[in-house]
Parts: structure tokens; sequence; C-alpha cells
């Protein structure tokens, strides 16, 4: 996309020199820190049974004194109390953080998603979901807890140390040997989880892309070759998993067994210890258990191995995606008088190399009515795309009121646009809902979108009048009531401009009717109204025609010259444009 004006564009992301998610995160360093600090206080309390064991074997057995176990005991106790606290506030702290993490991004990774499914065709939003939660998981479960453990291995081994120099240098073999472990089991899952990651979301977006055409496949009976297609997925996606699953069960194993047998090898190093008088028994004991301790934290990084490589390729995804689509900060411009003029405009499908709109100039003023006509893929619904600011042009540009479409900002110039696409979607919900645009429900802005649309009779019809429910993508309605109710949701509110891409493809004649007395009303209240159509009739009531034929525009002038020059140039059969007729000054 190369706006012109797109460095004018504040980009909240550049701000930062980190990335917009990286920035997100850093964000939230304070309550890190605290999780941190409480990661801290657990840790040290943890060394609580070392110590209980030191002085029981070392002092109460000892001593034979049933007051000094009361009172270490009571120590104890207190010591697991707040260990417990801790615990508990540093996940509750990390759960809270969760939501909020998912508030403050959801609502940007929403928008974005959104964006690039727009402009790109692009990433399916429920894989960007998917990784949205995936990442808030791992950042406020144990995933996160095992990598803010893994510092205390050392000084655990310091501990270790002062009991004495010989178990000391063992914790760092066995630190050593686990560390090894942890990068082994990396090498080996890395490749494995990532494929069968992907492979699993490929499997769900076919199955999701393929149920939506339902209808189609069971009517040709297209199951059996879509099911061969999906089992072929569905197999690479299990053969992956099986692998990933397989490679990390295998390390897993080797360091469960590297693991035991350590501990059991720091009890007998202890015992030599003892035996050659260098070592209490309650030392001995509190060491195991002090070695258990600290190479517990390795152990949980290779257990959460899978989860941390499926939360970082998460933050990649995510992090792509709001880099595409940074946050925009956009002058606002006020209510739109609906002058559009088109300049130069090169404009073409996302991910499609050669355009499909070339070179179209034209100025548009309020109170018009332009009927846009010509031969199947000659471009109009690109054109209509492009008048409504969806489908980013490539060069010149669509300017309303003279400020580019894209430098609106699109929640404050949206209810100023009335849209009706070629391919009506309604949206799950009731009649009144998306005639409202999903906002806040006016019954009366409603009903008199309604009446405007001359559609007020026929939703009062329904069963449930305008709480009708609509169903997925307006399912529960025939072609045509779809197409009218769309009409009535592209003129809720106060519109300005108007594009209606064969908005009577599916009308009978009262609709047709309904059309040209909604267009009429339009045009009184002062609106822009694009009307692309292949039907004659319709074309009555427009002020300006403009013929395209293969993304460019053979006529452009007031209707009845228009036609005149149609029907004088011999090749020309109306709609379609053949050859190019001499334009209309
Ligand atoms: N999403 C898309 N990706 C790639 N090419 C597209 C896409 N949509 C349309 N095109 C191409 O753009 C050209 C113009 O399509 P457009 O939908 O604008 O035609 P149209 O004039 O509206 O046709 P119709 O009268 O059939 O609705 C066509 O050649 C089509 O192949
Ligand atoms: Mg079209």
């Amino acid at each position: 996309m190369n706006h012109p004006n797109r460095a004018s564009v504040v980009n909240t992301a550049s701000r930062f020199q980190r990335s917009a998610l990286a920035a997100t995160l850093w964000g939230f360093r304070r309550e890190f820190a605290v999780c941190m600090a409480f990661s801290v206080l657990v840790n040290l309390l943890m060394l609580t049974p070392s110590l209980y064991m030191l002085q029981v074997f070392d002092r109460v057995l000892v001593s034979y004194s049933s007051l000094t176990l009361v009172a270490v005991t009571l120590i104890m106790l207190f010591f697991f109390a707040v260990m417990a606290f801790a615990e508990w506030a540093r996940s509750r702290l990390l759960v809270r953080l969760g939501v909020r993490f998912d508030e403050l991004l959801g609502q940007r990774v929403f928008r974005a998603s959104f964006e690039s499914s727009l402009n790109q065709g692009g990433r399916n939003p429920a894989r960007t979901f998917a990784d949205l939660t995936n990442l808030r998981q791992f950042m406020t479960g144990n995933g996160l807890f095992a990598f803010m453990d893994a510092p205390w291995t050392p000084i655990y081994i310091v501990v270790l140390f002062m009991l004495h120099p010989v178990l000391g240098l063992l914790g760092v073999v066995f630190a050593l040997l686990l560390t090894a472990l942890a990068w082994l089991s990396h090498r080996v899952t890395q490749a494995p989880v990532e494929a069968a990651l992907e492979a699993g979301s490929q499997v769900g977006v076919y199955v999701h892309g393929k149920l939506r055409n339902a209808e189609v496949i069971e009517a040709m009976g297209m199951l059996g070759n879509l099911r061969r297609r999906w089992q072929v997925r569905h197999h690479r996606h299990l053969a992956l998993n099986g692998r990933a699953a397989d490679a990390s069960a295998r390390v897993l194993a080797l360091t469960k067994f590297v693991r035991y047998t350590l501990q059991s090898l720091t009890l007998a190093a202890g015992a030599l210890l003892v035996i050659d008088g260098e070592l209490s028994a309650g030392a001995m004991i509190a060491a195991n258990v002090l070695m258990g301790r600290a190479t517990q934290p390795l152990d949980q990084i290779v257990a959460s191995w899978k989860p941390f490589l499926g939360a970082r390729q998460a933050f990649r995804n995510l992090d792509a995606l709001l880099a595409d689509h940074p946050a925009r900060e956009i002058a606002s411009h006020g209510v739109p008088q609906g002058n559009v003029r088109i300049e130069h405009l090169v404009a073409t499908a996302p991910g499609r190399a050669q355009p499909i709109l070339k070179d179209l100039t034209a100025a548009f003023e309020p109170g018009q009515v332009i009927a846009i006509v010509g031969p199947s893929g000659s471009g109009k619904s690109t054109l209509a795309r492009a008048l409504v600011g969806i489908w980013p042009q490539r060069e010149g540009r669509v300017l309303v009121d003279g400020e580019p479409i894209e430098q609106w900002n699109r929640d404050e110039l949206g209810p100023f646009i009335g849209y009706l696409p070629q391919d009506i979607e309604l949206f799950e919900g009731s009649i009144a809902e998306n005639i409202a645009r999903f906002g806040e429900l006016d019954a009366q802005k409603v009903i008199r979108a309604c009446e405007r649309a001359g559609v007020h009779e026929m939703i009062l019809r329904f069963p449930k009048g305008y709480d009708t429910q609509v169903g997925e993508a307006g399912s529960m309605l025939s072609g045509g009531q779809r197409q009218r109710l769309g009409l009535a949701r592209a003129m809720y509110g106060d519109p300005r401009i108007i594009v209606l891409d064969e908005p009577n493809s599916n009308l009978d004649d009262i609709g047709e009717a309904a059309l040209v007395r909604a267009v009429q009303d339009l045009r009184q209240q002062g609106c822009t109204v694009f009307l692309i159509t292949h039907r004659r009739g319709i074309v009555g009531i427009a002020d300006r025609l403009l013929v395209l034929d293969d993304g460019v525009i053979t006529h452009d002038g007031a209707r009845a010259e228009v036609l005149a020059a149609l029907a004088a140039g011999a090749p020309v059969r109306f709609p379609a444009a053949g050859g190019a007729a001499p334009q209309p000054a």
C-alpha cells in the first residue's frame, strides 16, 4: 500500500523501539516484577522442608527436646502458610494480568485480524484468536512459572556447596546434565511440534471452509471427494502430531530416568560423607531434598517446552499481524458532505497482480444518482469497493470531500456510508439489529430506515416482526428478502454516500418499485447514490450513466446523452459497451 499521506498517519508502534506486541508485554513489566518477587519468596520458602529436616535430625533427635520440636514445627507451619499465600497471590496476579492483556490486545488483534482478512484474503481470524489465547495461557500459567523458577537452580546449588563441596559439585554436574537434556529436547522436538501445530490449524481451516458450502456438497454428492482430501490433511496432521509426541516423550522419559537416578546418587554420596564423618545425617537428608529442588525447575522447563514453542509461534504470528496493521490515530473530519472524487484510480483485488480498474478519473456530487453499468467482470463491484474504501487503491486516490478516504476515521465515516454488496451478508442476529448495524437499537431510526427502503410491511409479516432472527449469514431469509433488508441497512441513519451493487438482482416487481422510491428519496436527501446494475429499467432513475468496460470508463455523462451515444455507436449493446463509442463532453 502506498498511500501518499501514510507518513502523516501516526504509527503508535513506531514510538517504541520494540514491536507493538513486545511493547504491550513491556507495559506489564511492573506486574511481572511483582510476580517475580513472589517467586523469589516462594523459592526461598521452599528451603523450609530442608531446614526443618536438618533441625529435626540434628537438633531435636540429638537433644530429645519436644519443646524444640514444637517451636521448629510452628516456625515451619508459618513459613508454609506464607508460601501458600505467595503462590496463591502470584497465580491470582497472573490470571488478572491475562485478562488485562487480553483486553488490551484483544481489540487491536481484532481490528488487525479483520483488516488482514479484508486486505490480503489473509489469515483465518480463528487462528489469530487461538494464538492470542495460546500466548495468554502461557504467560499466565505454569509455563511461565517454570521460567521464573529457573534462576533458582544456582542458588540451591550454592546452598549445597555450603553443606559440603562434594554435594555442590554433584549439583553442578546434575544441573549441567539436565540442561543438556533440555537442549536436546529443544533440538528434537522443535521442528515436529511446529509442523504439527501448523498442520493442525490447516485441517481446521479446511473443514471450516468446506462446511460453509454444505448444500452444494450434498446436492452434487461431493462429500466423498472432499472427505478424501480432508483425510490426506488429517492423516498428515496425525502423523506429525505423533512424531512430535514421540520425540518429546522420549526425551521426557530420559530426563525422568536421569533425575530419579540423580536423586538416589545424591543420597549415596551423602551417606558416604556421613560414613566418613564429614556430614551429619540431617544434612544428608536435607541435601537430598535440596537436590530435588535444584533440578525441579529444569524439569519443568523441559515439560513446558512444547507450550513455550506454541506461545513463541503465537507471539511471532501476532507480532507480524500487528506490524502489518499498526494502530492508527486518524484525525476527525466531522460529517461528510458526500462529494466523491476518484483520481487516476488503479485498483485490484488483494493478492492479484494485474489491475482491475485502470486509471479512472471522475467526480460525483451530492444529490446525484450515478448508474454504473458494464459487462460481467468489467470491474463494477471493484469500483464499488474502491468507493467505500475497502480495497486499497494501488495508484491514484479516492477522495471524500477532498480527503483521501483512508484518512477518514472508519468508525466516524462508516455511519455516513450505505453499502449494499453484491453478495449480501446479513449477520446472525435479529432483523432490527442487522438494520441498526449492531449499534445501539433505536426503534424509531430502524423503522424509518425500513419505511424509506419500503420493507416495513414485509418485516411486519414475519412471525416475530423486527425481532425475527435471520440466522447465520441471513440463511433464514430468501435471496430477495436479504437484498431488501440489505437496502434498509444501507439507508439506516443518515448516510451521505450510498453504493448499491446490483440491488435488484433478486427483486420482484414490488421490491424493484420500493427500490426506485428509495433511490428517489435518497436523491432528495442530497445523498450521492451509486447504483450498479445489469437491468435496463432501473437506469431510468439515474441522472448520470457511467459505462465500464474491462476496467476502463468508456462513457460517462448525463443519462440521456450516454444512452443516445450507446444507441448511436453501432457495436454497442446495452449495457455492454463493446467498442469505444465517442465520449460525450
Ligand atoms: N477477490 C478477487 N480476487 C481476484 N480477482 C478478482 C477478485 N474479485 C474480482 N476479481 C476480478 O476482477 C474483475 C472484475 O470483477 P468485478 O467483481 O469488479 O466485476 P463486475 O463488473 O462486478 O462483474 P459482475 O457484473 O459479474 O458482478 C474480474 O475479472 C474478476 O476476475
Ligand atoms: Mg459485480
